[in-house]
């Protein structure tokens, strides 16, 4: 294994995990099995990154747009969700680990946000790791959203356009209260964000492999972040202004 400097780890990892129904065609299974393979990759990656400190996980479990896929694969993928929130709960507060969700939570059926709120509200103590799951979730209807949040906040005479701020706007986001991802992993050979989190991940590291989800281990996870070890986070700024402690601010 590459040695990692755990002073070095991105406070806030993020995945978008694909190709799990590549990982089942290629072997004749069906799709769900893939899924299913896919969500052990899930409980062993959350496992793997609480335990080497990173304190921010967000994972893309289940689109926006995923809810044009098959009805037959839309209710498996669900079922397996509330299957491995009710399974891990237990292990989650023996971790120490927080749940939060992102996404238009209101699309979900009623079973699946139950199953949520009870592991959100039991594990709302935690104070390791902050697991969010992205579910129905797309970083333009999270931003629309945000807007028309602010909007109607302006129409009720509560905020006036001056006070609309970066920092103001963020805090609308459903990403409200976390901070930006430092590392984005993405699975499966494709190079694109897909409507994932797009205002987040303005200056966050970008790692694409080819390994399918179902197949991505703790080796390949390690791999990554000694990848992220490797890069100059620059913001903006130039390299020589990085190497000179002290003053950034004034650039
Ligand atoms: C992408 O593979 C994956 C998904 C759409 C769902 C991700 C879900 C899981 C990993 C399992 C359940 C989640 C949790 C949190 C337990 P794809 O079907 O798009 O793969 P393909 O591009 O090869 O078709």
């Amino acid at each position: 294994m590459i040695p990692l400097d755990p002073n070095r780890l991105p406070a806030h990892l993020a995945i978008i995990m694909d190709g799990n129904g590549r990982w089942a065609q290629e072997r004749m299974l069906k799709r769900i099995i893939g899924h299913q393979r896919g969500a052990e990759t899930v409980k062993m990656i959350v496992e793997q990154a609480s335990l080497l400190g990173i304190k921010y996980l967000t994972l893309f479990a289940f689109s926006s747009e995923n809810w044009s896929r098959p009805q037959l694969e839309v209710r498996a993928l669900m079922t397996l969700l509330k299957k491995y929130i009710q399974r891990e709960t237990a292990h989650m507060m023996r971790k120490n680990i927080r749940y939060n969700v992102i996404g238009n939570r209101s699309d979900l059926p009623d079973d699946i946000n139950e199953t949520l709120e009870d592991a959100m509200r039991k594990t709302a103590a935690n104070t390791g790791m902050v697991l969010t799951l992205a579910l129905s979730y797309g970083a333009r209807q999270e931003l629309t959203r945000a807007a028309a949040r602010l909007a109607a906040e302006a129409v009720a005479g509560r905020l006036s356009p001056e006070d609309i701020t970066t920092e103001l706007f963020e805090s609308y986001l459903d990403t409200g209260g976390l901070p930006d991802p430092d590392f984005l992993i993405r699975t499966s050979g494709e190079m694109r964000i897909s409507n994932f989190l797009l205002w987040q991940l303005a200056y966050t590291e970008l790692y694409f492999t080819d390994t399918n989800w179902p197949d991505f281990t703790i080796n390949e996870l390690n791999k990554a972040l000694a990848d992220y070890q490797s890069r100059e986070r620059r913001f903006g700024k130039t390299s020589d202004q990085l190497t000179q402690r002290g003053d950034l601010s004034n650039d």
